[in-house]
């Protein structure tokens, strides 16, 4: 693929940073729009990698960010709500991607991919999932039409710094002897950050994906318990697992909402209220095969044991 100029919002987080790496090792010039350019000094030490800080709501420094750019990357997205930092589904998951086509249009930027989720729809449970329909619902619909959008779809997303593995990891050591897990039966189909970073990265060239929305997920459907007790054995924690019913996961939701960082909430706990898995294997189109969780796993969290990754990836639930 020829060197590109590419512009990403969100190219801080899990998934930018990894989407970066794989980018600028490809060659391409990358721009990450950012409000706090100082917090992610090491991103700059990639060759051809800019930090830019930018508001992104700001029209004016949306276009000119955009100007001479060869394609526009969104990854910006939020797990929760937040009144007192203005943190708001609709203004980052719906408002922003409104802007960020009408800044391509002006700027002359054709191609956009958009990042969604797995179960993103309309009547979703979950403010988060309905956000991110109406978003993604924006991208690829009449809005959009003179752009070439494409859309990805992941199942909770793994890998070094994830909000999966390496936070339950993180959980277990802080949480003494007994550890409360609710949700315990929410079914996942977790996708390697490189897996989704390869798919994004093919796509920008690739025609055959231009309005088109893909699923991506791993190999294995588990149930979060299954996960977690997994996690802990990599992590050489013991703790006793409690996995809780219904009344008081929702309890605990209402909880941890309150407490600083919200570790859980109602809305994620509405969230995993549905499967999170793919129907069918990931796209054909990427020529990708998706790596087990626990064939990464053990690469990237400091461990203390290597459970059997082969009879682990056999206890996948269907
Ligand atoms: N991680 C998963 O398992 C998973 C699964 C499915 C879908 N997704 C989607 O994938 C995307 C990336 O996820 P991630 O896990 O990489 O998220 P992340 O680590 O939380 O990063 C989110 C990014 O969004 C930007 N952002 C957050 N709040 C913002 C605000 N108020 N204004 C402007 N920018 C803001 C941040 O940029 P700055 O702080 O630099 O400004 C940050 O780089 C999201 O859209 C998410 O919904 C993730």
């Amino acid at each position: 693929m020829s060197r590109r100029r590419i512009c990403i919002l969100g190219g801080t987080g899990f998934v930018g940073r990894h989407l970066t790496a794989h980018l600028a090792a490809e060659g391409h010039e990358i721009c990450i729009l950012t409000r706090h350019p100082e917090r992610h000094r090491q991103l700059q030490l990639l060759p051809s990698v800019k930090l830019v800080r930018t508001d992104v709501f700001n029209a004016v420094l949306l276009q000119r960010a955009f100007r001479g750019q060869d394609a526009i990357i969104n990854l910006v997205g939020i797990l929760n709500e937040s009144r007192r930092s203005g943190l708001d589904f609709m203004r980052l998951h719906v408002d922003l991607p409104q802007r960020i086509v009408n800044a391509c249009r002006e700027s002359g930027v054709r191609r956009l991919l958009h990042m969604s989720a797995l179960a993103a729809s309309a009547d979703a449970p979950s403010r988060y999932l309905r956000s991110k329909a109406a978003g993604e619902a924006l991208v690829m619909g009449p809005e959009a039409a003179d752009l070439h959008v494409t859309a990805f779809r992941p199942s909770v997303i793994f890998g070094r710094g994830d909000g999966l593995t390496s936070r339950f990891v993180h959980l277990l050591r802080a949480v003494p002897l007994v550890f409360p897990l609710a949700c315990p039966d929410a079914r996942l189909q977790p996708v390697y950050v490189a897996d989704v970073a390869s798919a994004m990265a093919l796509a920008l060239d690739d025609h055959r994906t231009f309005g088109q929305s893909y699923n991506l997920c791993g190999p294995d459907v588990y149930s979060l318990h299954q996960i977690v007790e997994y996690l802990a054995g990599v992590a050489g924690v013991r703790r006793r697992i409690v996995p809780l019913g219904d009344r008081l996961s929702r309890l605990q939701a209402t909880i941890l909402e309150r407490a600083p960082g919200t570790p859980f909430s109602s809305d994620n706990y509405r969230t995993l209220q549905i499967d999170s898995v793919c129907e069918n294997g990931f796209p054909a189109v990427f020529g990708i095969v998706p790596a087990h969780l626990a064939d990464m796993v053990p690469s990237y969290l400091s461990v203390a044991g290597r459970p059997d990754a082969a009879r682990f990836r056999s206890q996948t639930v269907t």
